[in-house]
Parts: structure tokens; sequence; C-alpha cells
């Protein structure tokens, strides 16, 4: 069966990282180019930390490209108090070589979309760099199967009321996506906080005696603690790979075709994502998910990584 076309753009973070750990794993899955945007840490550190993850994953061959330092406006924001000082706090990588793409993230997301067929286009951090694409080659637009992202919510957001982290962080990037013309897929915190990483998980998970298994145990102590400090969350929401399983495993999530729109005031509304029924589409909202089938991928995916 060929597989999928796609671009993963991402903020490591530790859900990124399994988000990752899944386009690395999955046969149904050819991934093209991984792009580093700023959000739960600097650039340097997400970038970083893509890095340490493709040679864990023996992907280094995977192009790698730093992506904009800032978003397209607003100051960047960051988030320490979930991911930790490095981006990626709770396992210790090997000294690995920084091997990055001598280009910007957004030219290597244009240059991967020319030269590739049917390209989906995963975002699991801020929309910054395929905002910037679609602004720097408007065509490109044309070529994109779909756009896959983690953000937004059909109710409240996390960072505020409204607005939910990946969207309020670059409010206009998301504009420019949501208005780009290219189908969307919306993964939002209406079902990504229903897939909690509780003890049930962690005790499957640790029975996984792969590197995947170890490294998602780790990761994950680091994660819960620090979702129950700052959120007081039982256990943290896996949010980045229901990008991922949504595109490899068609039972796992429920989408409604709603109209999307971005709050991009200045008011307390900023980043907000208004999900419209009556009106012409442009979004699969994603509102009901399957947690056994959920997990079920999350652990096959860990005892592929050896
Ligand atoms: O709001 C959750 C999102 O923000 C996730 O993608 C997490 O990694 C952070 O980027
Ligand atoms: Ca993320």
């Amino acid at each position: 069966m060929k597989r999928r076309n796609i671009i993963l753009d991402c903020d490591p973070g530790h859900d990124d990282a399994i988000a990752l750990l899944l386009c690395c794993y999955s046969d149904k899955l050819n991934l093209l180019a991984v792009t580093t945007a700023a959000g739960n840490q600097t650039i340097e550190k997400t970038t970083r930390n893509a890095n340490n993850l493709l040679h864990f994953f023996n992907s280094q061959n995977i192009p790698l490209a730093m992506g904009a330092s800032s978003p397209l406006v607003r100051p960047i924001q960051t988030c320490p108090e979930i991911h930790g000082e490095s981006g990626l706090d709770g396992f210790d990588f090997p000294l690995y070589e920084e091997h990055y793409d001598k280009r910007e993230g957004y030219q290597l997301i244009i240059d991967t979309i020319k030269e590739n067929d049917d390209v989906t286009v995963i975002t699991t951090g801020p929309m910054t760099n395929l905002a910037k694409a679609i602004k720097a080659e408007p065509n490109i637009t044309s070529r994109i199967k779909e756009i896959v992202l983690m953000g937004g919510s059909t109710t409240e957001g996390n960072i505020t009321k409204a607005a939910e982290f990946n969207i309020l962080v670059d409010p206009e990037a998301a504009d420019i996506c949501f208005s780009s013309g290219v189908p969307l897929r919306m993964l939002g915190l209406n079902v990504t906080r229903k897939i909690l990483v509780d003890d049930k998980v962690m005790l499957e998970a640790s029975k996984i005696k792969t590197r995947g298994g170890d490294l998602f145990v780790k990761l994950m102590k680091v994660f819960n603690e620090n979702q129950r400090k700052f959120f007081g969350l039982t256990a943290g929401p896996l949010h980045d790979p229901a990008t991922v399983i949504s595109l490899i495993d068609d039972e796992v999530f429920t989408f409604k075709d709603m109209q999307v729109k971005i709050d991009i005031s200045n008011t307390d509304l900023v980043g907000k994502t208004y999900c419209l029924l009556d009106k012409p589409h442009n979004t699969k909202v994603a509102i009901e998910v399957n947690l056994d089938k959920y997990w079920e991928n999350i652990y096959s995916a860990l005892r592929r990584c050896k």
C-alpha cells in the first residue's frame, strides 16, 4: 500500500516527541521532512530536541530544518513549566551530532511540497512556518493534500479560557492556514484533553521492553508531574500524537465538517477557534476519540522502536 507523504512541523516538547516516533515507525507514512517551531521552548531547544529524537529513532537521514524563532507578529511565548528548561526534560540522549538542513524551515516546507505529490503537512506547534511558506509561495496550497493540526478547541482553551497554546502563540499564522483554501483536519483540546497518560497507560507502557517504551515512560513521568503542578491535572494529556494517529487509523477519531475561524483580535478572545456548523466548511473537526484504539496505536509504535 502506498505510504502517505507527510511533513511534520513540531515544537518538541514531550507530546511532539511521541508524534515524531509514530511518524518514524509507521508503515503507512512516508516522513519527507521535519521542521521546528518555537513554542514549547525556544527554536534552538526545540530543534536540538528534534535532532536528538531523529537520531534516537534511527531517522537522522530525514531532512531537519530550524524554523522561525518567533511568531509572525507577536512576541514568543514558551512553556518550560510543562516541558522543562530543555523542552524535553526527563530523558538523557547520547551526544548526537547536530545535523540541520541549511534552509529555513518554511523553505524546506516549500521545496518538499514542490518536489513531492500529495503532501500532508502535520503541525503540532504554532503554525508560523507553514504560514510563512504559504505567504512566500501561495501556489503551494494547490499541492498540499491536507493540513492536520493539533490546536484549537470546540470548547475552552488551556492557556486562556478562549485559546489553546499552539493557536494563541501565533494566531495570525493559524488564520493564514485556515484561510488558505487547503483542507484542514483539527485535533483540538475537546478531544485531546480526554487522552490522559494515566496510571493504567504508564503500567502498560512500562511492560514494553524496547527503547521506545523506555523513552515514553521516562518522558511521561516528567510530563505528568509538570501537568499536575501547572494545570492541576491528574495526568498529562497526550495531545500531539492525535494528529498522526488520525492518519494511520481511521477508527480512532470521529470528525464533523465545520467552518473554523481564528480570533486575531487584541482582546481576551485572541486565539479562539470559532467552530461553526452552519457555514461552508473548511475543516474536519475531531469531536470524539476511541481511547482504547488510541493507546493500541501508541503501544504498537513503542514496540516497533526496538
Ligand atoms: O496545547 C497543547 C499543544 O501545545 C501541544 O502541541 C503541546 O506540545 C504544545 O505545543
Ligand atoms: Ca506541540
